[in-house]
């Protein structure tokens, strides 16, 4: 959910793209980086931990690794990395859309700017723990959760763009 706060954070450096172009346009541009990639990764799966942990103190009720998997840190890592790395992999995956349309960076793409890194996310778990997605994101019992995350995204997206805004660390509030 954070990674890609994460990336704006840390990012910068060598582009993915490695400043390449395809047809006349860049094939990502300048917004994504591989610091910004990998730091989004690893500050994502961080971020899976503390929820755990918050949960196991009875701080908080859901993190997704508690949707029955494994019950330990490291039972959790891989599904933590696979959620993050998905989120990036989205991102970048809608930059590689935006250039293909002519969209400079930081231009505006609605409902794709917002989630994309979400539908990253569940493309790779759909891909990498197909069984677990089905059982624990679509079962009849997560539907009102499922809906209320996508009520959520946009809000916590732009709140959190804002913040980057005002850090400094995004051209454009959103
Ligand atoms: N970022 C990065 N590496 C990534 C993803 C993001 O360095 N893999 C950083 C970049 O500094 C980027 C910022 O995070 O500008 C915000 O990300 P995003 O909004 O996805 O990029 P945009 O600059 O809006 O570019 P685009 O039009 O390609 O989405
Ligand atoms: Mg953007």
């Amino acid at each position: 959910m954070t990674s890609n706060s994460w990336a704006a954070i840390f990012g910068g450096g060598m582009p993915m793209d490695f400043g390449k172009s395809w047809r006349g346009k860049r094939i990502l541009g300048d917004g994504k980086t591989w610091r910004g990639f990998f730091s989004g990764i690893l500050f994502g799966t961080l971020v899976g931990f503390a929820e755990m942990f918050l949960v196991d103190a009875g701080l908080i009720r859901y993190s997704p690794t508690h949707w029955g998997f494994g019950a330990t840190y490291l039972d959790a890592l891989p599904l933590l990395v696979v959620l993050s790395s998905g989120a990036l992999l989205g991102d970048a995956i809608e930059s590689f859309g935006k250039r293909r349309l002519g969209m400079e960076r930081g231009q505006k793409a609605p409902i794709l700017d917002q989630y994309d890194f979400f539908l990253g996310a569940m493309l790779l778990s759909f891909i990498f723990y197909f069984n677990w997605t089905i059982e624990n994101l679509f079962n009849n019992y997560n539907w009102i959760g499922l809906i209320l995350l996508l009520i959520l995204i946009p809000l916590l997206h732009r709140g959190f763009n804002i913040i980057g805004y005002k850090m400094g660390k995004k051209n454009v509030p959103w």
